[in-house]
């Protein structure tokens, strides 16, 4: 690995948007050291993982590749580096595998620990002050605190990403102003608790006060959020998203279960009658809202009534979208001293009559919008047809045909067809 600037890397990531805002801070350290991204991981001299620990399915994901990687590594040069969300006992076991393994918080470090030449010299302080190479002109994410100090009985985040600390908001605010004078469309505020954002710093900006300002600034955008925390969702957040024009009506809050005991053992620090009066406030302050979130099922000694719960919860709020997750143990959480008791296949079943409900209601939600016009900001075209696909506020993905070129553009369709998870219309105006 002599010269920096022939050689190319590839990023494999794993896991949630903050892995993917992470991993656009990794490919602009390294255009900055003269490598390549490549999207073929086949013409890689470097492959970069950045890891996902919150299921076990996402670790499997890596041993699986690795077969891949290391028939790869027979045939040329290839440094293997790993990072992201890890616990130490799969660090420690992926240390026979991976050349070098880092830590996010080290991103800076990383062309010393590649023995590579900088052509720039990196600034100081958190990782986050990294520029990120963003992968379009229109769409961005911007972490504004990392992560967690709830502890979740089930969870690893705050294990692999340790505390939460906030940025200080005039780096956030700043950061956003210039995105914006770059003619970025949407802006989606990234932290694992985000509307938990600035409890750990003095005399700075609340979440609800950092969303006012940032929706002041001059400019044409969106701004969103995610993911929030019904034990943080207060009635001033709620004010200002209904108030805010730029804030888009889209609330990610997850509950996870609609059952109080597993609530209370999942330690979420809330209960179902807590959740369901938020989703009242949210509705009345904002009608046109569209809320989903996270389900996870078969949780230890979740029963079958305890399930039934989530169920009838699931059904009463009519999420808009729901990610629902099968129960998987986890080192070091305190769930995994409980028995993991729930059969593979019950989970199985659980998540499948949970999608089903979650199908009927994402589908009376879009199908309110048909005849609508619709504000959509437009992200990519097909290949093949002249169908373009782009999201509303309320983060509904819309398709529509065009001759024209129009992405990372802001237009009106009309919403002419509704299916359970997408829109079908046609372009009004630009
Ligand atoms: N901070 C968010 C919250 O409080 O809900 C969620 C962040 S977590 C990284 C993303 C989602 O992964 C969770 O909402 C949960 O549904 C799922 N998840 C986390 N740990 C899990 C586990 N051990 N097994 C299955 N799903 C899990
Ligand atoms: Fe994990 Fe809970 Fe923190 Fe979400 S709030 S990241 S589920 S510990
Ligand atoms: Fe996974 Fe880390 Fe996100 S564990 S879900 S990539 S915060």
């Amino acid at each position: 690995m002599s010269k920096n600037n022939c050689l190319k890397y590839y990023l494999f990531v794993l896991g949630c948007q903050m892995n993917v805002s992470d991993a656009q801070r990794i490919a602009k350290v390294l255009d900055n050291c003269g490598f390549k991204q490549t999207n073929k991981e086949t013409a890689a001299d470097i492959i970069i993982i950045v890891a996902c620990s919150v299921r076990q399915s996402a670790i499997d994901r890596i041993y699986g590749k690795n077969r891949v990687w290391q028939q790869l590594k027979k045939k040329k040069k290839l440094l293997l580096v790993l990072t992201g969300c890890l616990l130490t006992v799969d660090q420690n076991k992926m240390s026979k595998i991976f050349d070098v393994i880092f830590d996010i918080d080290d991103l800076k470090n990383l062309p010393k620990l590649l023995h590579l030449k900088t052509k720039k010299s990196s600034d100081n302080g958190s990782y986050l002050s990294v520029t990120p190479k963003h992968s379009n002109n229109f769409q961005v994410y911007v972490p504004i605190s990392t992560g967690c100090n709830n502890f979740c009985s089930y969870c690893v985040v705050p294990y692999t990403r340790g505390r939460e600390i906030s940025r200080p908001s005039k780096d956030i605010i700043k950061e956003c102003q210039n995105l914006i004078d770059h003619g970025f469309k949407e802006i989606t505020l990234l932290g694992q608790n985000v509307n938990s954002y600035g409890h750990d710093l003095k005399n700075d900006l609340t979440f609800p006060k950092l969303l006012q300002k940032i929706n002041g600034l001059a400019g044409d955008f969106w701004l969103k959020f995610i993911t929030s925390h019904p034990k943080d969702m207060s009635d001033e957040l709620i004010e200002i998203v209904s108030i805010s024009k730029k804030v888009c009506e889209y609330i990610h809050l997850p509950v996870q279960s609609g059952d109080n005991e597993i609530l209370k053992k999942m330690n979420r620090g809330y209960t179902k009658e807590h959740y369901l009066n938020l989703i009242k406030k949210i509705r009345k302050k904002i009608p046109q809202a569209a809320i989903s979130t996270d389900v996870i099922v078969g949780f230890p000694g979740e029963t079958k009534k305890q399930f039934e719960q989530t169920v009838k919860l699931i059904k009463e709020v009519k999420f808009a979208m729901a990610y629902i997750s099968q129960y998987s143990p986890r080192s070091q959480t305190k769930a995994n001293l409980l028995k993991d008791d729930i059969p593979k296949k019950e989970k199985k079943k659980r998540k499948q009559i949970l999608n089903n409900i979650i199908n009927k209601t994402s589908f009376a939600y879009n199908k309110k919008l048909v005849n609508k016009t619709i504000e959509i900001l437009v992200h990519k075209r097909s290949n093949k047809t002249r169908y373009y696909f782009g999201k509303t506020k309320t983060e509904r993905h819309v398709c529509f045909p065009s001759p024209d070129d129009l992405i990372g553009q802001f237009v009106k369709i009309k919403i002419t067809k509704a299916h359970a998870f997408c829109l079908e219309g046609k372009l009004i105006a630009k």
